[in-house]
Protein backbone atom coordinates (compact mmCIF):
# COMPACT_ATOMS: atom_id res chain seq x y z
CA UNK A 1 0.00 0.00 0.00
CA UNK A 2 1.16 3.55 -0.57
CA UNK A 3 2.59 4.83 2.43
CA UNK A 4 0.88 7.69 2.22
CA UNK A 5 -2.23 6.70 2.62
CA UNK A 6 -1.25 4.44 5.23
CA UNK A 7 0.10 7.33 7.31
CA UNK A 8 -3.19 9.07 7.28
CA UNK A 9 -5.05 6.46 8.43
CA UNK A 10 -6.10 6.87 12.42
CA UNK A 11 -3.96 4.04 13.95
CA UNK A 12 -4.49 3.07 17.38
CA UNK A 13 -1.48 1.01 17.88
CA UNK A 14 1.84 1.50 16.03
CA UNK A 15 4.69 -0.96 16.82
CA UNK A 16 7.48 -0.39 14.65
CA UNK A 17 10.37 -2.38 14.75
CA UNK A 18 9.55 -3.92 17.97
CA UNK A 19 12.33 -5.63 19.79
CA UNK A 20 12.18 -7.71 22.95
CA UNK A 21 14.81 -9.44 24.50
CA UNK A 22 14.33 -11.54 28.15
CA UNK A 23 18.07 -11.75 29.66
CA UNK A 24 18.35 -14.37 32.42
CA UNK A 25 21.42 -15.38 33.83
CA UNK A 26 21.96 -18.56 31.65
CA UNK A 27 20.39 -17.42 28.18
CA UNK A 28 18.93 -14.59 25.93
CA UNK A 29 15.83 -15.43 24.21
CA UNK A 30 14.76 -12.91 21.58
CA UNK A 31 11.14 -12.82 21.55
CA UNK A 32 10.16 -10.25 19.31
CA UNK A 33 12.79 -9.20 16.82
CA UNK A 34 11.73 -6.31 14.52
CA UNK A 35 8.00 -6.32 14.68
CA UNK A 36 6.00 -4.12 13.12
CA UNK A 37 1.98 -4.39 13.43
CA UNK A 38 -0.27 -1.44 13.07
CA UNK A 39 -3.95 -1.30 14.09
CA UNK A 40 -6.84 0.66 13.50
CA UNK A 41 -8.94 2.74 15.33
CA UNK A 42 -12.35 0.35 15.88
CA UNK A 43 -10.92 -2.77 14.29
CA UNK A 44 -11.64 -5.90 15.37
CA UNK A 45 -8.80 -8.23 14.80
CA UNK A 46 -6.67 -11.31 16.31
CA UNK A 47 -3.21 -11.74 16.45
CA UNK A 48 -2.43 -15.66 15.71
CA UNK A 49 1.36 -17.36 15.79
CA UNK A 50 2.81 -21.07 17.80
CA UNK A 51 3.47 -21.29 20.97
CA UNK A 52 6.51 -19.24 21.56
CA UNK A 53 5.79 -16.82 18.65
CA UNK A 54 5.55 -14.01 20.69
CA UNK A 55 2.09 -13.12 21.31
CA UNK A 56 1.88 -12.62 24.76
CA UNK A 57 5.31 -10.64 24.86
CA UNK A 58 3.47 -8.78 22.25
CA UNK A 59 0.20 -8.15 24.06
CA UNK A 60 1.75 -7.34 27.48
CA UNK A 61 3.64 -4.61 25.81
CA UNK A 62 0.96 -2.59 24.11
CA UNK A 63 -0.86 -3.21 27.40
CA UNK A 64 2.37 -1.06 29.38
CA UNK A 65 2.45 -5.10 31.44
CA UNK A 66 6.19 -4.73 29.90
CA UNK A 67 8.29 -2.56 28.06
CA UNK A 68 10.05 -3.44 25.05
CA UNK A 69 13.85 -3.36 24.39
CA UNK A 70 13.78 -1.55 21.27
CA UNK A 71 11.50 0.14 18.52
CA UNK A 72 8.60 2.30 18.85
CA UNK A 73 5.21 1.31 20.10
CA UNK A 74 2.86 3.97 19.95
CA UNK A 75 -1.16 3.57 21.41
CA UNK A 76 -3.75 6.07 20.97
CA UNK A 77 -1.02 8.60 20.35
CA UNK A 78 1.28 7.92 23.54
CA UNK A 79 4.97 7.00 23.01
CA UNK A 80 4.92 4.14 25.80
CA UNK A 81 8.64 4.41 25.93
CA UNK A 82 8.21 8.23 26.89
CA UNK A 83 5.93 7.60 29.73
CA UNK A 84 6.02 8.78 33.06
CA UNK A 85 5.36 6.29 36.00
CA UNK A 86 2.26 8.31 36.94
CA UNK A 87 1.35 8.36 32.85
CA UNK A 88 1.72 4.58 32.47
CA UNK A 89 -0.26 4.00 35.13
CA UNK A 90 -3.49 6.15 34.40
CA UNK A 91 -2.75 4.49 30.71
CA UNK A 92 -3.22 0.76 32.22
CA UNK A 93 -6.13 1.88 34.14
CA UNK A 94 -8.48 4.13 31.54
CA UNK A 95 -7.14 2.93 27.92
CA UNK A 96 -6.79 -0.24 27.76
CA UNK A 97 -8.65 -3.38 29.61
CA UNK A 98 -7.37 -6.84 29.32
CA UNK A 99 -8.43 -10.22 29.38
CA UNK A 100 -6.66 -13.97 29.78
CA UNK A 101 -7.40 -17.53 29.63
CA UNK A 102 -7.65 -17.63 33.10
CA UNK A 103 -8.88 -13.69 33.91
CA UNK A 104 -11.62 -15.38 36.85
CA UNK A 105 -8.84 -16.66 39.24
CA UNK A 106 -7.84 -13.24 40.08
CA UNK A 107 -11.77 -12.48 40.94
CA UNK A 108 -13.21 -13.19 44.29
CA UNK A 109 -15.20 -16.69 44.53
CA UNK A 110 -17.41 -15.86 47.58
CA UNK A 111 -18.39 -12.48 46.41
CA UNK A 112 -21.16 -11.66 43.96
CA UNK A 113 -20.38 -10.88 40.26
CA UNK A 114 -21.39 -7.30 41.05
CA UNK A 115 -19.50 -7.00 44.17
CA UNK A 116 -16.37 -8.42 42.00
CA UNK A 117 -16.81 -5.62 39.86
CA UNK A 118 -17.38 -2.71 42.45
CA UNK A 119 -14.33 -3.99 44.21
CA UNK A 120 -11.89 -3.89 41.22
CA UNK A 121 -13.33 -0.38 39.82
CA UNK A 122 -12.69 1.14 43.96
CA UNK A 123 -8.86 -0.32 44.17
CA UNK A 124 -8.85 1.27 40.54
CA UNK A 125 -9.58 4.42 40.92
CA UNK A 126 -10.61 5.88 43.90
CA UNK A 127 -14.52 5.60 43.80
CA UNK A 128 -15.27 8.40 41.90
CA UNK A 129 -16.73 6.72 39.23
CA UNK A 130 -20.28 6.01 39.63
CA UNK A 131 -21.17 2.34 39.79
CA UNK A 132 -22.17 0.81 36.47
CA UNK A 133 -21.47 -2.89 37.67
CA UNK A 134 -25.82 -3.16 36.72
CA UNK A 135 -25.21 -1.88 33.33
CA UNK A 136 -21.78 -3.75 32.57
CA UNK A 137 -23.03 -7.24 33.56
CA UNK A 138 -26.46 -6.45 31.05
CA UNK A 139 -23.76 -5.51 28.32
CA UNK A 140 -21.67 -9.76 28.85
CA UNK A 141 -25.83 -11.07 29.26
CA UNK A 142 -25.69 -11.80 33.05
CA UNK A 143 -28.00 -9.45 34.22
CA UNK A 144 -30.06 -12.19 35.83
CA UNK A 145 -27.05 -13.60 37.33
CA UNK A 146 -25.41 -9.88 39.35
CA UNK A 147 -26.53 -11.88 42.95
CA UNK A 148 -25.35 -15.01 42.33
CA UNK A 149 -21.62 -15.44 43.96
CA UNK A 150 -18.90 -15.74 41.37
CA UNK A 151 -18.19 -19.47 42.27
CA UNK A 152 -21.70 -20.05 41.76
CA UNK A 153 -21.28 -19.33 37.88
CA UNK A 154 -20.02 -21.65 35.48
CA UNK A 155 -16.50 -21.40 33.81
CA UNK A 156 -17.75 -19.10 30.87
CA UNK A 157 -19.88 -17.30 32.87
CA UNK A 158 -17.16 -16.18 35.63
CA UNK A 159 -14.98 -15.27 32.19
CA UNK A 160 -17.92 -12.73 31.32
CA UNK A 161 -17.29 -11.02 34.87
CA UNK A 162 -13.78 -10.96 33.88
CA UNK A 163 -14.64 -9.44 30.74
CA UNK A 164 -16.93 -7.09 32.69
CA UNK A 165 -14.42 -6.00 34.72
CA UNK A 166 -12.10 -5.34 31.61
CA UNK A 167 -15.10 -2.71 30.78
CA UNK A 168 -15.39 -1.04 33.51
CA UNK A 169 -13.62 2.01 32.82
CA UNK A 170 -14.60 2.31 29.46
CA UNK A 171 -11.35 1.33 27.35
CA UNK A 172 -10.48 2.50 23.93
CA UNK A 173 -8.75 -0.77 23.67
CA UNK A 174 -9.76 -4.39 24.84
CA UNK A 175 -6.72 -6.65 24.96
CA UNK A 176 -7.29 -10.52 24.82
CA UNK A 177 -4.74 -13.11 25.64
CA UNK A 178 -5.99 -16.61 24.46
CA UNK A 179 -9.53 -15.56 25.89
CA UNK A 180 -11.24 -18.61 25.07
CA UNK A 181 -8.50 -21.25 26.27
CA UNK A 182 -10.22 -22.60 29.22
CA UNK A 183 -13.50 -22.81 27.69
CA UNK A 184 -15.80 -25.41 25.72
CA UNK A 185 -16.33 -24.31 22.03
CA UNK A 186 -20.15 -23.09 22.52
CA UNK A 187 -18.68 -20.79 25.13
CA UNK A 188 -15.89 -19.84 22.79
CA UNK A 189 -18.24 -19.13 20.07
CA UNK A 190 -20.30 -16.86 22.43
CA UNK A 191 -17.38 -15.19 24.17
CA UNK A 192 -15.77 -14.33 19.97
CA UNK A 193 -19.54 -13.63 19.20
CA UNK A 194 -19.64 -10.43 21.94
CA UNK A 195 -16.34 -9.05 21.40
CA UNK A 196 -17.74 -8.71 17.84
CA UNK A 197 -20.61 -6.79 19.44
CA UNK A 198 -18.76 -4.76 21.78
CA UNK A 199 -16.65 -3.50 18.82
CA UNK A 200 -19.70 -2.65 16.66
CA UNK A 201 -21.82 -1.41 19.23
CA UNK A 202 -19.34 0.77 21.74
CA UNK A 203 -16.51 1.05 19.06
CA UNK A 204 -14.14 -0.69 21.12
CA UNK A 205 -10.87 -1.85 19.24
CA UNK A 206 -10.41 -5.37 19.98
CA UNK A 207 -7.49 -7.14 20.16
CA UNK A 208 -7.45 -10.94 20.67
CA UNK A 209 -4.27 -13.29 20.49
CA UNK A 210 -5.09 -17.15 20.11
CA UNK A 211 -2.83 -20.38 18.76
CA UNK A 212 -6.68 -21.20 17.41
CA UNK A 213 -6.78 -20.73 13.41
CA UNK A 214 -10.42 -20.83 13.58
CA UNK A 215 -10.49 -17.31 14.66
CA UNK A 216 -10.52 -15.88 11.20
CA UNK A 217 -14.18 -16.20 10.81
CA UNK A 218 -15.33 -14.25 14.01
CA UNK A 219 -12.57 -10.51 13.13
CA UNK A 220 -11.58 -8.81 10.69
CA UNK A 221 -8.34 -9.00 10.19
CA UNK A 222 -5.33 -11.89 11.30
CA UNK A 223 -2.13 -11.00 11.61
CA UNK A 224 -0.09 -14.28 11.90
CA UNK A 225 3.14 -13.65 13.74
CA UNK A 226 6.14 -16.37 13.25
CA UNK A 227 9.19 -16.61 15.62
CA UNK A 228 8.68 -12.85 16.68
CA UNK A 229 7.82 -11.59 13.21
CA UNK A 230 4.43 -10.66 11.49
CA UNK A 231 4.43 -13.16 8.71
CA UNK A 232 1.16 -12.70 7.00
CA UNK A 233 -2.29 -11.53 7.10
CA UNK A 234 -5.53 -12.16 6.29
CA UNK A 235 -7.93 -9.62 5.69
CA UNK A 236 -11.73 -10.38 5.81
CA UNK A 237 -12.98 -9.04 2.17
CA UNK A 238 -16.45 -7.47 1.97
CA UNK A 239 -18.48 -9.56 0.00
CA UNK A 240 -21.94 -10.22 -0.40
CA UNK A 241 -21.83 -12.71 2.70
CA UNK A 242 -20.42 -9.98 4.78
CA UNK A 243 -23.78 -7.80 3.99
CA UNK A 244 -26.11 -10.93 4.64
CA UNK A 245 -24.33 -11.51 8.19
CA UNK A 246 -25.03 -7.58 8.52
CA UNK A 247 -28.25 -7.83 7.77
CA UNK A 248 -28.43 -10.67 10.45
CA UNK A 249 -29.01 -14.43 8.26
CA UNK A 250 -26.44 -16.96 9.53
CA UNK A 251 -24.47 -18.38 7.18
CA UNK A 252 -22.50 -21.14 7.04
CA UNK A 253 -18.21 -21.42 7.87
CA UNK A 254 -16.77 -23.20 4.93
CA UNK A 255 -18.31 -19.92 3.31
CA UNK A 256 -16.90 -17.33 5.81
CA UNK A 257 -13.49 -18.63 5.32
CA UNK A 258 -13.53 -18.03 1.81
CA UNK A 259 -13.29 -14.11 2.22
CA UNK A 260 -9.99 -14.00 3.68
CA UNK A 261 -7.26 -13.46 1.71
CA UNK A 262 -4.09 -14.15 2.80
CA UNK A 263 -1.25 -11.63 2.32
CA UNK A 264 2.35 -11.50 2.99
CA UNK A 265 3.86 -8.68 4.93
CA UNK A 266 6.60 -6.68 3.80
CA UNK A 267 8.53 -4.16 6.51
CA UNK A 268 10.16 -0.83 5.87
CA UNK A 269 13.05 -2.15 4.25
CA UNK A 270 11.01 -4.15 1.67
CA UNK A 271 12.19 -7.26 3.27
CA UNK A 272 9.29 -10.54 3.53
CA UNK A 273 8.62 -13.49 4.47
CA UNK A 274 8.88 -16.92 2.27
CA UNK A 275 7.09 -19.85 3.93
CA UNK A 276 9.62 -22.68 3.80
CA UNK A 277 6.97 -24.91 1.37
CA UNK A 278 7.56 -22.61 -1.21
CA UNK A 279 11.28 -22.03 -0.83
CA UNK A 280 11.69 -25.93 -0.49
CA UNK A 281 9.47 -26.15 -3.92
CA UNK A 282 11.89 -24.14 -5.90
CA UNK A 283 14.45 -26.31 -3.77
CA UNK A 284 16.15 -23.83 -1.68
CA UNK A 285 17.56 -25.94 0.53
CA UNK A 286 20.75 -25.61 1.61
CA UNK A 287 21.39 -21.95 0.10
CA UNK A 288 20.82 -18.67 1.61
CA UNK A 289 20.74 -16.94 -1.94
CA UNK A 290 17.72 -17.05 -4.18
CA UNK A 291 17.07 -15.07 -7.67
CA UNK A 292 14.65 -11.79 -8.03
CA UNK A 293 13.16 -11.13 -11.17
CA UNK A 294 11.06 -8.42 -11.87
CA UNK A 295 8.80 -9.94 -14.73
CA UNK A 296 5.99 -6.90 -16.30
CA UNK A 297 4.22 -6.47 -13.39
CA UNK A 298 5.48 -10.05 -10.96
CA UNK A 299 8.49 -10.36 -9.04
CA UNK A 300 9.46 -13.71 -9.92
CA UNK A 301 12.03 -16.06 -7.49
CA UNK A 302 13.98 -18.67 -8.87
CA UNK A 303 16.76 -20.64 -7.46
CA UNK A 304 19.94 -19.21 -8.34
CA UNK A 305 21.67 -21.15 -11.31
CA UNK A 306 24.66 -22.14 -9.91
N1 LIG B 1 9.61 -13.73 31.31
C1 LIG B 1 10.29 -14.43 30.38
N2 LIG B 1 11.60 -14.75 30.56
C2 LIG B 1 12.30 -15.44 29.63
N3 LIG B 1 11.77 -15.85 28.45
C3 LIG B 1 10.47 -15.57 28.21
C4 LIG B 1 9.66 -14.86 29.16
N4 LIG B 1 8.42 -14.71 28.64
C5 LIG B 1 8.44 -15.32 27.43
N5 LIG B 1 9.66 -15.83 27.17
C6 LIG B 1 10.09 -16.52 25.93
O1 LIG B 1 9.79 -15.67 24.84
C7 LIG B 1 9.27 -16.41 23.74
C8 LIG B 1 7.88 -15.88 23.38
O2 LIG B 1 6.99 -16.18 24.44
P1 LIG B 1 5.45 -15.76 24.47
O3 LIG B 1 5.35 -14.32 24.13
O4 LIG B 1 4.90 -16.18 25.77
O5 LIG B 1 4.84 -16.63 23.28
P2 LIG B 1 3.33 -17.06 22.97
O6 LIG B 1 2.42 -16.23 23.80
O7 LIG B 1 3.19 -16.84 21.51
O8 LIG B 1 3.25 -18.51 23.32
C9 LIG B 1 9.30 -17.87 24.17
O9 LIG B 1 10.49 -18.44 23.70
C10 LIG B 1 9.30 -17.78 25.67
O10 LIG B 1 9.92 -18.91 26.23
MG1 LIG C 1 0.98 -16.79 25.20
Amino acid sequence: MNNDVEDKKSYIIRCENLVKIYKTSEIEVVALQGLDLNVEQGELMAIIGNSGSGKSTLLNMIGGLDKPSAGALIVDGKDLFKMSEKEMNQYKRNTVGFVWQNSARNLIPYLTARENIKLVKRIGRAGSESDNSEQLLELVGLGHRKNNKLGELSGGEQQRVAIAIALANEPKLLLADEPTGAVDTKTSEQILDFFRKINRELGITVVIVTHDRQIARKVDRVVAIRDGKTSSEFVRKRSYVDVLQEVGNLMDSTEEEETHEELAVLDKAGRVQIPREYLDSIEIKNSNKVKIELEGSRIVLYKPER
